[in-house]
Order: C-alpha cells, then sequence, then structure tokens
C-alpha cells in the first residue's frame, strides 16, 4: 500500500501548518516540519531520533536544515528501504539513516540521543508509556523531546469509534492533556503543551479540496471502483478529524542528572 500513501500524502505522513515564521513558498506539511524544527532546535552534530519515521521526508528535512545526524526507526521495512533512498537522493545519506525498530523497545543505550521526535507516531502503539519510558532513557540528561499526536477531542461514540478503526486503524486515542501525567510520572520536565487543533483541521480541508485530483491518480494506479471506495474511506477520515478529532504537540525535557 506503500503506493497508496505516496499518492495521498508523499513523503511527509502528517499535517500541514499554516501560521508565522514558515515559508509560504514551502509545502504546508514541510512547514509543519519546520514548525516542529523551531521546538526541537538540534545544533549541526546533534543525535536526533525520528520514533516512526514513516517514508522519512521529515527526518531529510531535519538533517539539511540543522545538520542533526538523524537515525528514523520504523516496523515498516518498505518505509526503511523508501526513506533510505530519499534521504541518498537529497543529499543527506551520511547523515540519515534508517533501521526496522519496534518503538517500545529501543536498542540503543542510555543517553545515545540529544533529542527525540515522534510525529503522529505514538498514537499507532499498543503501550506509549513504555515508549515514552525508553525515549527518556536512550536521551542524554536535559535533551529534548518533541512529539505530536491526534486526541479526541469530543468524545466519540460508537459510529465514530468505528470510523477510526477503519480509517485511521486506531482504537484508542489520547485525552488533550493525558501525556501529562504519564510524562511527569517519568520524569520529564518542563513539558509544554500546544493545540494545533485549527491546523488540523485546515488540513483536512485542504485534503478535500486536493481528493479529485489524487482520486483520479489512484485510479490510474487501481482502477475506478477501488478510487470510489477510498475516496469515500477518506471523506469519513476527514470528516471525523474536522468534527472531534484535536491535535497537540507536546514539547518536554528529560531529568537533568
Ligand atoms: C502516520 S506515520 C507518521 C510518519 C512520520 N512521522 C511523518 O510524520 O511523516 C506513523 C509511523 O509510525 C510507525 N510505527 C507504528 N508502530 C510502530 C512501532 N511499534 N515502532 C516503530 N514505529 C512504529 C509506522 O511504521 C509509521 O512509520
Amino acid at each position: 500500500m506503500n503506493w497508496l500513501y505516496d499518492i495521498l500524502m508523499g513523503s511527509n505522513r502528517h499535517i500541514g501548518y499554516w501560521g508565522p515564521d514558515t515559508d509560504p513558498g514551502d509545502a504546508p506539511e514541510d512547514r509543519f516540519t519546520d514548525y516542529l524544527i523551531s521546538h526541537l532546535r538540534p545544533g549541526a552534530g546533534a543525535r536526533v531520533l525520528d520514533v516512526g519515521c514513516g517514508a522519512g521526508g521529515p527526518a531529510v528535512r531535519l538533517a539539511k536544515k540543522t545538520g542533526a545526524s538523524v537515525t528514523g526507526i520504523t516496523v515498516s521495512g518498505e518505509e526503511v528501504r523508501s526513506a533510505t533512498a530519499l534521504a541518498a537522493a537529497g543529499g543527506v545519506g551520511d547523515l540519515v539513516r534508517f533501521e526496522q525498530v519496534d518503538a517500545m523497545k529501543l536498542p540503543y543505550a542510555d543517553g545515545s540521543f540529544d533529542a527525540v521526535w515522534a510525529i503522529e507516531a505514538l498514537m499507532y502503539l499498543p503501550d506509549r508509556a513504555e515508549c515514552l519510558r525508553e525515549i527518556h532513557r536512550v536521551l542524554t540528561p536535559g535533551g529534548r523531546l518533541v512529539f505530536s499526536d491526534y486526541t479526541e477531542r469530543l468524545p466519540l461514540g460508537p459510529a465514530q469509534r468505528e470510523t477510526l478503526a477503519e480509517t485511521f486503524r486506531l482504537n484508542e486515542l489520547s485525552q488533550p492533556g493525558q501525556y501529562d501525567g504519564i510524562l511527569a510520572g517519568i520524569g520529564f520536565r518542563d513539558v509544554r503543551r500546544h493545540d494545533l487543533t485549527e491546523q488540523l483541521q485546515r488540513t483536512s480541508r485542504e485534503n478535500d479540496r486536493r481528493l479529485p485530483e489524487k482520486m483520479r491518480r489512484v485510479a490510474e494506479e487501481a482502477g475506478e471502483k477501488f478510487s470510489a471506495h477510498y475516496r469515500d474511506h477518506e471523506l469519513r477520515a476527514s470528516a471525523l478529524e474536522h468534527d472531534y478529532l484535536g491535535y497537540v504537540v507536546v514539547v518536554a525535557q528529560s531529568r537533568r542528572e
């Protein structure tokens, strides 16, 4: 299904951003990556872990913009291959590498990374707290964590839960603010939460507007019947995003020792 995600989302599998301090000439999804970079603030040479790296767009942009070296992890071998090719094509193959690793069991030594980000990835994990504990372990003391996730902004009824399961393959989202206690319990400090629900809603409106063109490309690849089915799937997902879901960006620092 990678070809489908390539058509629908390209190499950035996250929301867009329309706001100050980003270049209006860039794609909205790249502007969101830049917004996250402005929170992560890694220096040149910093070691960054990208948890749930997807097709690699954010990791490649992070390395190009900051000179940081990035390790991207995903459960998908297909994503490792396409993200590695993207980094090579982007001229940062020496700074960025991708590995097939489970985010809840990181095979890295304590204090291996100066910063960690996880963009729309924690929500897919059966044990988000375990992943956050692992992230805290592999961060250097005082290292920074930035992550973004969908939240359940309004209570979902059975019909919305069914849509969430079918379109996002998710059974449960966190409540806004639910991460605060988990992070504090693990030892993160200076936890700041930013509500980007308006950016999510704008993204879903833009996706609806761009849908006919994307579905034309899906039809060329997989036929009219599949395209019509998937168009319905996408419209249900965007209605759920617009009416019920929220979006947070969380910034925190690991405890100093
Ligand atoms: C919506 S994509 C986000 C991709 C990317 N962060 C971006 O913004 O373009 C979710 C990612 O989480 C990854 N993922 C899901 N479960 C995982 C796990 N247990 N360990 C590592 N990665 C996981 C998926 O493979 C995918 O790369």
